[in-house]
C-alpha cells in the first residue's frame, strides 16, 4: 500500500535510517514488552531490522514497526504501535500492509509474531495461532532489559 491511503497530515517513512530512534525508545520502555528496555538496545535494533513508521504533519513519528529478518525465509514482526492519541484513523493498517509488501519479505517460509490481545489485527493478513505449538520453543528472558539497566551484564 501506498502514502496516499494515510489520512491527510501523516507521511510514511521506510527504512531503519529514517526512524527517530529516541521516540521510538520512548514509547517502548513504557509497553508490556519492552518495559525498561535501553536505548542502545533500541538502536542496534532499529538499525538491523526493516522497519516502517508513520510521522505527522508537525514531524513528530507516531508509530513503528519492524521486521527480524533474513531477507529470505523467516520474518519476526515486532514492536509495532501507534500512540495513542493517533489510533483508530487506519495507521497500524497502512504501516503494515506497506511492511508486508517489501520484496524482502515475499516468499517467507515463515512469518511470526506475538501478541497479546491484537490477533484479530493480524488474522486480517493471513497469521493464524501456531499449527502445531508442540514443535514451537523458545528462550524467554523477560527481566533483561530491567537487569541490562542496572549494569548487570552476565
Ligand atoms: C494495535 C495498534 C497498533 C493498532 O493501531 P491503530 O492505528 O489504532 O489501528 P488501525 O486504526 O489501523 O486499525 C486497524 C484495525 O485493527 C483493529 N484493532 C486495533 N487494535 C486491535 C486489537 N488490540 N485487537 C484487535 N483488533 C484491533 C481496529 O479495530 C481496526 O480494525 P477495522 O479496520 O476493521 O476497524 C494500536 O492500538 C497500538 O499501538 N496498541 C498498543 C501497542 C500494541 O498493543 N501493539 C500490538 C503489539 S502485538
Amino acid at each position: 500500500m501506498s502514502t496516499e491511503q494515510l489520512p491527510p497530515g501523516y507521511a510514511l517513512h521506510l527504512g531503519a535510517e529514517r526512524m527517530d530512534v529516541f521516540a521510538v525508545h520512548a514509547f517502548l520502555t513504557h509497553t508490556y514488552w519492552g518495559a525498561g528496555i535501553p536505548l542502545e538496545v533500541v538502536e542496534r535494533a532499529v538499525r538491523h531490522s526493516l522497519c516502517v513508521g508513520v510521522v505527522a504533519a508537525e514531524g513528530q513519528q507516531v508509530a513503528f514497526a519492524r521486521a527480524i529478518t533474513d531477507h529470505a525465509t523467516f520474518a519476526y514482526l515486532a514492536d509495532v504501535y501507534v500512540l495513542p492519541e493517533h489510533r483508530g484513523r487506519g495507521l497500524s493498517r497502512v504501516m503494515l500492509s506497506t511492511l508486508f509488501a517489501q520484496p524482502e519479505l515475499m516468499n517467507l517460509r515463515r512469518f511470526m509474531l506475538a501478541t497479546r490481545d491484537a490477533h484479530a489485527l493480524y488474522a486480517g493478513y493471513g497469521f493464524t495461532p501456531l499449527e502445531r505449538p508442540e514443535r514451537m520453543m523458545e528462550r524467554h528472558d523477560p527481566q533483561v532489559y530491567q537487569r541490562l539497566s542496572a549494569g548487570q551484564t552476565d
